[in-house]
């Protein structure tokens, strides 16, 4: 399609399947230019598709545990010798809760779960930065980009302990882009998405209900997966090279937002309470 990313080389992380925001990610950056290689841990090299998208693009496909640390480091050694040269990106787009896919509320935390969603959605993030800069893996200027949610600022029923760990991945993106920004230029960003129908996305309960509220809310209506992955393209290009350490919303406005009369004119009809099976509140 174009050049942004003209003789640029990445690495890509998160990308399951076609509805993935890493998958939409890969087509345009290789479409815009870049080479990439694609990453993902063995129960998804098993479920997804992730073999199938490194052959429609020509690539190859390491498998790592993003909470692994040798793993990452063989990621970044592999793509290195794969790609013939220094990263000059790299997406971040992984998440998971097994407390949200165990359905468990905020106010009943198992807390190894609780571990395993901070390691998993967050501290990979720091992992993957410190694996980078130790193996001087990233081009000076190169470009390390997060996929967070609002629920990082705003409380939203249902997104459970995920908020907490997008709280903490946005903050990663501020404390090492300091860092590596000094010490390589390299910037580091979180792109806060809409609610966007993926597989990590449907886990989380009345999942639906909230596409349907932000889309009601943000006066663009909700960002979909190729218009982030338009962003993600934007942020690796060398068209943003003084922006790091933010987070940045790609959400139609919705962050924003306090109230839009499409919202009001669906939600005035009922504000009946959601209780449980016993008629006591449910909050969390
Ligand atoms: N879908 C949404 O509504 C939405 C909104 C805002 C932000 N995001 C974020 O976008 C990112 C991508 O999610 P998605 O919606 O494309 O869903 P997805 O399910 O397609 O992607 C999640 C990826 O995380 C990977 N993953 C899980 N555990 C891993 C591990 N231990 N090691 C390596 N990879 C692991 C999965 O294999 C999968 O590829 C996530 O950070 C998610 O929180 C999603």
């Amino acid at each position: 399609m174009g050049n942004l990313l003209e003789g640029k080389k990445g690495i890509i992380f998160g990308a399951l399947n076609d509805l993935s925001i890493a998958w939409k990610v890969a087509e345009r950056a290789v479409e815009e230019g870049a080479q990439i290689t694609l990453t993902n841990y063995d129960l998804a090299l098993r479920m997804g598709d992730t073999h199938k998208l490194a052959e429609k693009l020509n690539t190859i496909v390491i498998p790592a545990d993003a909470t692994n640390v040798e793993d990452l480091e063989k990621v970044f050694e592999e793509s290195k010798k794969f790609l013939g040269g220094e990263i000059d990106f790299v997406l971040h787009s992984i998440g998971m809760s097994p407390n949200v896919r165990k359905k468990k509320r905020y106010d009943e935390l198992d807390y190894d779960m609780f571990q395993k969603t901070l390691d998993v959605s967050a501290i990979s993030f720091h992992k993957m930065i410190q694996v980078a800069r130790k193996l001087d893996a990233v081009a000076e200027g190169g470009s390390i980009l997060g996929l967070s949610y609002v629920a990082a600022q705003r409380t939203f029923f249902g997104y459970s302990d995920m908020a907490d760990a997008k709280a903490l991945l946005e903050s990663i993106a501020r404390s090492f882009g300091y860092i590596y920004g000094r010490s390589k230029g390299v910037r580091v960003n979180t792109i806060s998405q809409s609610p966007t129908l993926t597989t990590a996305g449907s886990g989380i309960r009345g999942f639906e209900n909230l596409v349907d509220f932000s889309n009601k809310m943000s006066p663009l209506g909700n960002a979909d997966a190729d218009e982030c992955a338009n962003y993600c393209i934007v942020m690796f290009s060398d068209l943003t090279k003084k922006v790091t350490m933010q987070n940045l919303f790609h959400d139609g406005g919705f962050s924003s937002m306090g109230m839009s009369l499409r919202a009001m004119n669906q939600y005035e009809k009922s504000f009946d309470d959601y209780k449980d099976e016993h008629g006591n509140i449910i909050y969390s």
